[in-house]
């Protein structure tokens, strides 16, 4: 059988990634796919700069629309990033019959609805392995390894750079601009990076695995977003001291009043599997009502390890491209007219657990004023720890963990604590959660 011909869109670090494993490990591919997958087209900006990675033998062309319009191709993958330009090729390519590879985790997660729907008009397949979790195959999990479960939670350190932020700056004691430069150089890093650290391109992975998870439309506008920017290492220290470990998760949950999604700081136990991924690794655990609780681990950006994705992706395409339409995996897992309307939770009635870190004058009552606001809101306080005050001081830490407690009743908690005249700071709130597999 003729290979099938793939046109690339953007040769950077994942597009330059993926043309090097395609073709180093084409001879498998072969094997696994029943025929050659084969790139024959590449736009990119720098047509010299893609000439020197592709060698010759492959159209190099600067106009992507060119490929997504030529009737030579039959998969366009998608690697531009950004919502724009990338947009409009993706639908062009759907619109001209081609099946569609992309890792744009932030066009889908704002625009997926449109893009899938048009694909399903079509009869053409949009993968998308790549857009979560770099080379861990967490699509292909959710949407068909765990299909027999009702998914109940998922818990994700879904952002490579800012896991890799923080695990130099507790290791190694770098400065957080320094490791951010490192990420950028080491191609981890969105062209915005902001989006790394402000955890929008968390949220961005978490509506797509909600999306999966529990049959519902993608909602990146409902996701509640917390960053890494504010943490100090302060912070840090004081979660290890107490035996928890402070990470970017992302989580969404089914509760009876609704879908959680929220991205956010978050102190695990360190005894956890996934309070001990570090770098740029990324891991998921999701629980299924029958399987319990499963954990996916692996590299989470990188050329070679999103290369993976992709071209798992390109595989799949082209087992089933010739399937009728009716019996492929449907894109988001449910049938698209059996998509549910369960409403998202507002953060404000959201359930967790709370590290809070109080700085006050040192004085006899300080302690009695906080722990009566604290129980006039119904707050139980699971563990508490004064810290000594520093040489010729007389301020000192407070740190408090909490039981689950519910999100507003903290904040009028810490407003009333803010006010207290003894207080001397605003109050530091991280979220804490046990993650329990039961
Ligand atoms: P890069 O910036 O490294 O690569 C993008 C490439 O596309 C660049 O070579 C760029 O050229 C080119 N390009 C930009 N605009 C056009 C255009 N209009 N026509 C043709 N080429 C164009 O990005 P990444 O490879 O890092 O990311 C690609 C996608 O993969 C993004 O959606 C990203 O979110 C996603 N992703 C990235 C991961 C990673 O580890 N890097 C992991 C998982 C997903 P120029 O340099 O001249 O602008
Ligand atoms: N910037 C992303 C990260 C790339 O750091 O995780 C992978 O999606």
């Amino acid at each position: 059988m003729k290979p099938i011909r793939v046109g690339l869109l953007g040769i950077g670090t994942v597009g330059g990634g993926t043309f090097v494993v395609l073709k180093r490990n084409q001879e498998e591919i072969i094997r696994r796919a029943g025929r050659g997958i084969v790139i024959t087209m590449v736009a990119d900006r720098e047509v010299e700069k893609a000439r020197k990675i592709v060698g010759e033998g492959v159209i190099v062309t600067s106009d992507a629309y060119e490929i997504v319009t030529s009737p030579d191709i039959d998969i366009v993958i998608e690697l531009i990033g950004g919502y724009t330009v990338a947009k409009d090729l993706i639908l062009k390519a759907i619109e001209h019959g081609k099946h569609v590879v992309t890792a744009n985790k932030a066009l889908l997660a704002s625009h997926g609805t449109e893009i899938f729907a048009a694909a399903q008009k079509k009869g053409v397949m949009v993968a998308f392995e790549a857009a979560v979790a770099g080379g861990i195959p967490i699509i292909k999990a959710l949407r068909e390894g765990l299909t027999a479960n009702r998914i109940e939670w998922i818990a994700g350190i879904i952002n490579g750079t800012s896991n890799f932020i923080l695990s130099e700056m507790r290791d190694k004691g770098l400065a957080f601009d320094t490791v951010l430069d490192q990420a950028q150089k080491l191609g981890y890093a969105e062209a915005d990076p902001t989006f790394d650290i402000e955890g929008i391109d968390a949220a961005h992975k978490l509506t797509i695995m909600a999306a999966i998870a529990f049959g519902i439309p993608m909602q990146f506008d409902k996701v509640y977003t917390e960053g890494i920017a504010k943490l100090t290492r302060e912070d840090i220290r004081y979660a290890e001291e107490l035996g928890y470990r402070i990470k970017l998760l992302g989580i969404t949950k089914r509760t009876p009043k609704g879908i959680e999604l929220r991205v956010h700081p978050t102190l695990i136990p360190a005894r956890r599997l996934i309070a001990n991924v570090e770098g740029v690794m990324n891991a998921i655990v999701v629980k299924g009502d029958a399987v319990g609780a499963t954990l996916y681990y692996g590299a989470g950006a990188g050329a070679e390890p999103t290369a993976s994705s992709v071209v798992a992706d390109l595989v799949d395409v082209t087992r089933m491209h010739t399937a009728d339409p009716k019996h492929r995996v449907p894109h988001l897992a449910f049938q698209p007219d059996l998509l549910s309307n369960t409403p998202i939770l507002k953060m404000d009635e959201v359930e967790t657990s709370y590290y809070l870190r109080l700085r006050t004058q040192d004085r006899p009552g300080v302690l009695a004023d906080i722990t009566r606001i604290l129980a006039d809101l119904n707050i139980s306080i699971d563990a508490m720890v004064q810290k000594e005050p520093g040489e010729g001081e007389d301020q000192v830490n407070i740190i408090m963990l909490t039981h689950l407690t519910i999100e507003k009743n903290i904040n009028a908690a810490i407003v009333k604590i803010e006010e207290l005249p003894v207080m001397t700071g605003k109050v530091t709130r991280i979220r804490l959660e046990e993650l329990n597999s039961k």
